[in-house]
């Protein structure tokens, strides 16, 4: 099994109320996506679906309850203190994204999903961990991930632009750099895929998310990244969540308020060719 290296942590295992943050920003990615699932997966008949990063499962079950045909569902992570205690029908595994995975693994799953996760790639290029993703996949199986992307120019005011430049720093800290999001179609590619296929969305948050619901949960959600980005780079003291935070905090908040704020999304996605 591909247990976490010695060095891997979630880096905001700490955030307070992260899986709250995590599920107020599923509820705001999946109203915006409209779905559950981009790739053309056909649930008709028995699949083996993997959640890699799955935290603590929410898409797999949410996916699990829109779904009429029985399937298995795999969740992994390097964080098992977020498996909850009672996931029936869906196992739940460490596992980190850097490291090799089950070898009977190898070419089993249907459906591999993961949002949100390639920054654990940390110092490991992403492309490697992409690879170790492909080679899950069963021929004629799909491959989807989703990523932020804070390398295009930014719609938004001046302090979401603020806010964008800490989850540069942030991503350039960790290792994996802030633009990986843009080169996961070529990754897909280069590893043979086919009919790959790439989606940008432009997720509305405060004002400009229609639904007030969503919105609150939305901005609860970015706030709450910001003071977990924040206080990482900061030395994750008390002390550093200051008065420069909180002025930060607060303009953020205005702006959500004021103008509303726009974060960009990629999603890719493409299939294990059937090899003859
Ligand atoms: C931002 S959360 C996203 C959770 C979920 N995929 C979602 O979209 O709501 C990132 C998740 O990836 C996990 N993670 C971080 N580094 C990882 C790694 N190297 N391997 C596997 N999972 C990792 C974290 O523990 C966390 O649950």
């Amino acid at each position: 099994m591909g247990t976490p290296g010695a060095q891997e942590q979630y880096v905001l295992e700490g955030n307070e109320g992260e899986l709250q943050r995590l599920a107020d920003q599923h509820a705001v990615l999946k109203a915006s996506m409209g779905t559950l699932v981009l790739a053309p997966v056909d649930f008709s008949s028995h699949l083996r679906i993997l959640d890699s990063g799955t935290a603590d499962g929410l898409w797999l079950r949410e996916l699990q309850e829109s779904l009429d045909t029985s399937h298995t569902y795999v969740g992994t992570d390097i964080n098992a203190a977020f498996f909850p205690k009672d996931h029936p029908g869906v196992s739940l595994q460490v596992q980190s994204i850097t490291q090799d995975w089950p070898r009977e693994w190898a070419s089993s799953f249907d459906y591999v999903h993961q949002r949100l996760t390639l920054v654990g790639a940390g110092q490991t290029p992403v492309k490697d961990c992409v690879a170790k993703l492909v080679n899950l996949i069963k021929p004629g199986g799909w491959i989807e991930l989703i990523e932020a992307d804070f390398t295009c120019e930014s719609p938004n005011g001046p302090a979401m632009q603020k806010y964008e430049t800490l989850m540069k720093t942030f991503f350039d800290t960790i290792g994996v750099g802030s633009d990986f999001g843009k080169s996961l179609k070529g990754y897909l590619e280069d590893e043979g895929l086919e009919d790959v296929q790439e989606r940008a969305f432009s997720i509305p948050y405060g004002t400009v998310c229609h639904d007030a619901t969503l919105a609150e949960k939305g901005s609860s959600h970015l706030l709450s990244a910001l003071k977990g980005v924040w206080a990482f780079l900061h030395g994750n003291t008390s002390k550093s969540l200051d008065g420069e935070f909180r002025a930060l905090r607060d303009e953020v908040e205005r702006e959500l308020e004021d103008r509303g704020v726009h974060v960009k999304m990629v999603a890719v996605w493409a299939r294990q060719p059937v090899r003859s």
